[in-house]
């Protein structure tokens, strides 16, 4: 049978990104456009200026995707597009620009879900067999599946408040670090003491949900009292990174446990991480740790396939086709969008 080549497109929140690739699982080229210069005077993304500066980029970024899998627009056999859940500006871009280009070019459109892609992000390096858990640990999103087949997702949990990466970007606002906060609190916490703080880690008994704002709660609270203090400058970077790694060492515990707990339970022996923090290094360490003791296999996406990225819903786009889901000119995006 001929390559399907499908031209992923992700707008869902301050990245523009567009991919190239083929039969779900080659990867021609991945552009991702970052948003950072802009928002980070904000401390977090301005939704506007999320969408205008998608306006700006969609164009630019899908020609240097083709530009660098060296093809056009013509030789393009399925358009995925993201089209939630995520910031409704933002994934109005990806998807008006989608339907536009598939309409004019007589090109074939399938919608993904943000989160099937993040699921699928493990499949641009690996094939796990079905079935395996799921962790999605994202800034919009914590929560752990089962994947029983491509579009069989149960879900077994999820964040009753912050998501892991939203609590990275908040406690990094909280010590001056910019954002995203996840990179900046990731290297910091490597040099400080992560038991300095005893931060509180909340295991929402006998449930595959997550809390972390109590968490978040606590570090403010303590940054605060601190700050009350008249604490000499040598001192001060050693409390931020204290403060990083003991906050990162509460993140890290309650997220290994909880997938430990559902591999007991439920008796599954694969796991995927997928989401900007499962670029963390200290979580990939403890997660590889824990799949060695309890022999799991353990899937984690490449570094540039953990943040978000128009690769894995290429991959997933990929699926919808093969399964014949194709959309129609009355797509429309949602903010809020379940698996
Ligand atoms: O998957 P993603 O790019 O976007 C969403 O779908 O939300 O995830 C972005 C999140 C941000 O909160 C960012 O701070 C976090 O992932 N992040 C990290 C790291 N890299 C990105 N968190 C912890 N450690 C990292 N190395
Ligand atoms: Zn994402």
């Amino acid at each position: 049978m001929e390559e399907c080549r499908v031209l992923g497109i992700d707008t869902s929140c301050d990245d523009t990104s567009a991919s190239v690739v083929i039969d779900g699982e080659r990867i021609l080229s991945n552009v991702v456009s970052s948003q950072s210069d802009i928002h980070k005077k904000y401390g977090g993304i301005v939704p506007e200026l999320a969408s205008r500066r998608h306006i700006e980029m969609i164009w630019p970024v899908v020609d240097e995707a083709l530009n660098n899998a060296g093809i056009t627009l013509n030789d393009i056999d399925v358009i995925a597009v993201c089209y939630g859940p995520g910031l409704i500006g933002s994934l109005l871009i990806g998807c008006g620009f989608a339907k536009a280009v598939g309409y004019t070019k007589k090109i074939p459109l399938v919608a993904v879900n943000h989160l099937e892609g993040h699921i699928f992000s493990v499949f641009l390096q690996d094939k796990p067999e079905f079935p395996f858990l799921s962790l999605i640990v994202s800034g919009g999103h914590t929560s752990l599946y089962i994947v029983d087949g491509f579009g069989q997702y149960m879900e077994l949990g999820k964040t009753r408040d912050d998501a892991a990466g939203e609590a990275y970007d908040k406690v990094a606002k909280l010590l001056g670090l910019g954002y995203p906060g996840g990179p900046a609190i990731d290297k910091l916490a490597g040099q400080g003491n992560p038991k300095a703080f005893d931060f509180p880690r909340a295991y929402v008994p006998e449930s595959f949900d997550f809390s972390f704002s109590g968490l978040k709660t606590a570090v403010r609270n303590t940054v605060v009292n601190s700050q009350n203090a008249i604490t000499p400058i040598a001192q001060q970077s050693t409390f931020i990174c204290d403060i990083a790694a003991s906050f990162q060492a509460a993140v890290v515990d309650v997220l290994v446990r909880k997938v430990e707990w559902a591999i007991v339970k439920k008796g599954i022996k694969r796991v995927a991480l997928s989401g900007g923090v499962s670029a963390n290094g200290e979580l990939r360490r403890r997660m590889k740790k824990m799949a060695e003791e309890r022999e799991i296999e353990l899937y984690l996406p490449s570094i540039q396939f953990c943040t978000d990225n128009a690769a894995m819903i290429a991959v997933a786009g990929y699926h919808h086709f093969k399964a014949g889901n194709i959309a129609g000119m009355d797509l429309n995006p949602k903010a809020y969008l379940p698996l």
